[in-house]
């Protein structure tokens, strides 16, 4: 057999015998995992399907609250517009032959995707957060125009303007922070935002866990097109979030008067890698005059996505996001995000009560940053490489304002979403909280008896045999709560 199949084999039961701490991963479906490895990947689609549906306000179906009688929140005018996309051909607007499949599965996709974040208009197609994002400036932006983003060094993403990107090379990036108490700082992103006149403010990051205030950053957009006299593009980048959007226990920043909200369809929204434009907007392939509006962005992101910046779509991928988004419109995804978040709240207290410093004092997402400097004097590689070894997965990550090196910063950054997907609830979180209690100590002592050594931590046999231990106990926890694919 291909060695290609043994190594992912043995990723699967990497992924069985341990637990995942990453907050941007998650574990999806055998369904979703079906449309993705199908015989979608054969086909070129390069070119959108016709628009099944106007997705203008008043033809969209509206989205129910659910009621107490879980059973009857099925949003029966969805189901009969998703079978009616389902059944009808349209004419395309694609450059190859055979559409009749992907056309359909393409539009169900949008179809949902626009249900779920109360969106006009949906691009299912972008490869990834990354080119999602890279495509909204690219409608929106003329080289040298300047976005005003969350700093990098702060929890924004490189995609917001890190030098090291094509986007920061060709736009002008300038930049807005957290403050003390670890949430953004409006005040700082007003002052920056009315100095420099952006076309467009991003609200996004990798590492916050606070409750963004949308409406604010509505005003302050407001503030800058009466003073600087042009549209500014008001966008949202959720990938970490959407899939607590999605089961409405996070606020949606498209109900506020932002125009565009990215994403990505991996990580709380628990579906395949791959990215989503959910825009507000003027819906169809025709601009109406003048071109550049905001009125406009729907059709002028679906042009930036294709042919700007990309080329064909995967369909496989489009028809795995089609399941996932299927799966996130379910009753059940709403138990999923609240439990997600509550377990995230769980495992914060824990942790802080066995005297870890958390950057924020806690969180009010998915997400958990902590400062292992200042609780117990690693470094975050250090630590993530001991957790490693116990089974437990997650990333090192910089704090704001870390005056450590970027591969060895001050914090760990962790989080809820994966471990939920399992079945996973309190008990078991207080039981991560303890032993990332115990690794951090064993690292501790192991880094002060090798405190003039700059080199990565060495374990001595009796700290080995800790670890070994710990290792044991989470592979027997882990194995309890099966990968879903493997239900
Ligand atoms: C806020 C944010 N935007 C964009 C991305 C990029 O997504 P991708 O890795 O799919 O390109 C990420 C990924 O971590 C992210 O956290």
């Amino acid at each position: 057999m291909d060695p290609v199949f043994d190594l992912i084999e043995s990723e699967r039961q990497r992924q069985r015998e341990g637990l995942e701490l990453i907050p941007s991963e998650n574990y999806v479906t055998k369904e979703v995992l079906e449309a993705m490895g199908s015989v979608l990947t054969n086909k070129y689609s390069e070119g959108y399907p016709s628009f099944s549906w106007n997705f203008s306000s008043e033809e969209k179906p509206q989205r129910k609250e659910p009621s107490s009688d879980v059973k009857s929140d099925t949003c029966s005018d969805f189901v009969s517009k998703e079978k009616w996309i389902a059944e009808t051909i349209l004419p395309n607007h694609r450059y190859y032959g055979g559409q009749v499949n992907v056309d359909r599965i393409e539009r169900l996709a949008i179809a949902r995707a626009c249900e779920l974040f109360n969106a006009d208009h949906a691009n299912v197609q972008p490869h990834s957060g990354a080119n999602a994002n890279e495509a909204v400036y690219f409608a929106w932006c003329e080289p040298g125009d300047k976005i005003l983003a969350m700093n990098l060094a702060h929890g924004g993403h490189l995609t917001h303007g890190s030098p090291v990107t094509r986007s920061a090379k060709i736009y002008d990036f300038v930049a807005y922070g957290v403050n003390d108490e670890g949430d953004i700082d409006y005040d700082q992103m007003e002052k920056v935002a009315l100095a420099e006149g952006p076309k467009l403010i991003l609200v996004g990051y990798s590492a916050f866990m606070k409750i963004p205030d949308f409406k604010r950053a509505v005003e302050i957009r407001d503030k800058v097109e009466q003073k600087f006299k042009h549209e500014v593009l008001l966008m949202a980048d959720m990938a970490h979030v959407a899939g607590l959007i999605a089961g409405g226990v996070h606020p949606n920043p498209l109900d506020f008067g932002f125009n565009v909200m990215t994403t990505t369809t991996h990580k709380t929204l628990r579906g395949p890698r791959g990215g989503l434009i959910l825009s507000k907007g003027r819906v169809g392939s025709q601009l109406k005059r003048p071109e550049h509006t905001l009125e406009n962005i729907p059709t002028l992101i679906d042009r930036a996505v294709f042919p700007g910046t990309q080329g064909g779509p995967l369909e496989h991928v489009i028809a795995a996001k089609a399941v996932a988004f299927g799966e996130a419109l379910k009753p059940e995804f709403k138990e999923y995000a609240k439990n997600i978040v509550e377990n995230a709240k769980t495992l914060a207290d824990e942790l802080k009560k066995n005297g870890f410093i958390l950057q924020g004092d806690g969180t009010d997402n998915h997400l958990v940053l902590v400062n292992v400097d200042a609780s117990f004097g690693l470094n975050g590689k250090d630590y993530e490489k001991a957790l490693d070894l116990v089974g437990l997965t997650l990333n090192a990550n910089a704090l704001p304002g870390d005056k450590q090196a970027a591969f060895r910063p001050s914090g760990v950054r962790l989080g809820t979403p994966a471990m939920t997907t399992r079945g996973l609830g309190k008990a078991e979180m207080v039981k991560v909280a303890d032993w990332m209690t115990e690794v951090a100590k064993i690292c501790q002592v192991a880094n002060e008896r090798n405190a003039d050594d700059k080199k990565a931590i060495q374990f001595n046999a009796d700290e080995e045999k800790q670890l070994a231990k710990i290792r044991e106990a989470v592979r027997e926890l882990a194995l309890k709560f099966p990968l879903p694919s493997d239900k």
